[in-house]
């Protein structure tokens, strides 16, 4: 019997909204052919497709990043604004597709308000003059000082979009970006495009690009020098993370090691921001930005364009099996587990591209495997108070990823309902008997579990509920302690509620 000893006193840090955030790039069927597709008959009057914006809001997106990814670092936002029949259609390098400019910032704030998200907005720092930068903050945040502010208010959009958070560049340190650079370069532009952004609209928050992924040939010295270049300019250092199965011969034991890959990278990252801060003797926090993390196969030619030169074309589109959902509840479980740093988190990406929802022409729309453990986890953790509680299932071991856990929880308390909520995700072949010990009692009020499938189940448009989270019967008895099977290869979500004894 394995247990977890549930301490109210020893808490990790409190879930912010931003953590449950999501990301939209311009970039296959994403955008054209996915949010956006005017002559859907599910379509609005601005062309974005209700069936889709119902399932995201299911999905509950606090923010949203866009435009891009590596397409933000050849993109002139100029182009995607104003009267749309005099848009011009452009080449992408980053991705070799069309950019029609049907939607750009103005149409994307519309659609954001929809589906109740905030933007993150990331810049071009490829491509792009810096004074872009000044001009689309001033576009996006001033009420009506200057040319750009009264020049949205001509294009139809009174009121700023009060835009809050913005992502100075994107993956700088790749080979791939559009005018990649090294970290100090990198430190000199984002330092000035910083200081541009907050000399317009003060309030806002800056997100300096970290490395593109914990195997980056820099990782971690590119880190270390942008963040002590320009420490006193940035609020949040990012960090991108995508995993698929290590080994060639697809060993799932290998994979489901990415949980803890993921926490030891974040783990490293805040050492290196604490070191610096530690060496400045510095009051000033930097929280880590992890503005893209999903699971990302490439292996089933889903990077494969169909077409170069189009636009609204399947690019990145992969198919999650439970498996996948497994793991991505884990790497989830992770973030929340890191919630005394990480203050914003992106799910890469949203509609179609490598995301939690499909979307077919005459089938409508499809929640994939790794759309329930997102909606659970944001609808009912944020807010919460995430707890540091022991365990003792047991470890294995891994070619890729050494010792990596059997089963990944978090615990968190939420103080208003006075109610413990316990994510557990099992990643063994064997069901883990477990005694949840509280320190007073309490009685279990709901148990949801996604369990009893196939590692390579999937959700598809003629069975679209293979594979879903399903509320079980549980019997309410009150205590300190409860027994539960946590089954093998599950993801549950158990909640307790606290009970005052009667004097
Ligand atoms: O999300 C797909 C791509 O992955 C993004 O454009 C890029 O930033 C990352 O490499």
């Amino acid at each position: 019997m394995y247990s977890i000893k549930v301490n109210k006193q020893k808490i990790i840090g409190v879930v912010e909204k931003e953590i449950f955030g999501s990301f939209v790039e311009h970039l296959g069927r994403s955008v054209y052919n996915g949010i956006y597709q005017p002559s859907h008959p599910e379509s609005d009057e601005m062309g974005f497709r209700n069936d889709v914006i119902e399932a995201i809001k299911e999905l509950n997106v606090s923010i949203i990043r866009y435009p891009g990814g590596n397409f933000v670092s050849g993109y002139d936002w100029k182009e995607g604004v104003g009267d749309k029949s005099k848009r011009k259609q452009l080449v992408d390098l980053a991705w070799c597709e069309i950019e029609p400019n049907l939607v750009g910032v103005d149409e994307f704030a519309y659609f954001s308000k929809k589906v109740n998200s905030e933007i993150m907005m990331a810049v071009n720092l490829g491509t792009g003059p810096i004074q872009d930068v000044s001009d689309l903050v001033q576009y996006c945040n001033l009420k009506d000082e200057g040319y750009w502010a009264n020049y949205r208010i001509a294009n139809g959009y009174n009121t700023p979009h009060n835009i809050k958070v913005w992502c100075l560049g994107n993956e700088m340190d790749g080979d791939w970006q559009i005018c990649s650079k090294t970290a100090e370069d990198y430190a000199k532009i984002a330092k000035d495009a910083a200081k541009i952004i907050k000399w317009v609209s003060p309030n806002c928050k800056v997100v300096a690009c970290g490395s593109c992924s914990p195997l980056s040939k820099t990782f971690p010295s590119w880190d270390k020098t942008v963040v002590h270049q320009i420490f006193d300019y940035i609020d949040y250092l990012s960090l991108h993370a995508y995993y698929t199965y290590p080994t060639k011969d697809h060993d799932v034991k290998e994979f489901f090691g990415s949980g803890k890959n993921f926490d030891n990278y974040i783990k490293t990252v805040k050492q290196l921001v604490l070191k610096e801060k530690k060496k400045r003797k510095s009051n000033k926090e930097i929280y880590l930005s992890v503005d893209e993390w999903n699971v990302w196969h490439t292996f089933d030619g889903s990077n494969k364009r169909v077409k170069d030169w189009t636009y609204g074309s399947p690019l990145l589109e992969n198919h999650y099996d439970f498996a996948d959902c497994l793991v991505f509840a884990s790497l989830l479980i992770t973030i929340l587990n890191n919630c005394d740093y990480v203050k914003i988190g992106c799910l890469a990406q949203l509609v179609n591209v490598i995301a939690p929802i499909l979307t077919d022409d005459e089938k409508g729309v499809l929640k994939q495997t790794t759309f329930y453990p997102f909606s659970i986890l944001s609808n009912e953790f944020r807010g919460l108070k995430v707890l540091d509680c022991k365990d003792n299932y047991p470890m294995y071991n891994t070619k890729t990823y050494k010792k990596v856990n059997s089963v990944y929880k978090c615990v968190a308390y939420d103080e208003i309902k006075n109610e413990y909520k316990i994510a557990l995700v099992n990643v063994s072949g064997n069901d883990a008997n477990s005694r949840i010990v509280f320190d007073n009692d309490v009685k279990i009020v709901k148990c949801c579990e996604m369990a009893d499938a196939n590692l390579h189940d999937k959700n598809t448009f003629e069975e679209p509920n293979k594979v879903v989270l399903k509320e079980v019967e549980v019997f309410s008895n009150e205590g300190n302690s409860f027994n539960l099977k946590l089954k093998k290869y599950s993801f549950s979500v158990i909640t307790f509620k606290k009970i005052r004894k009667e004097c």
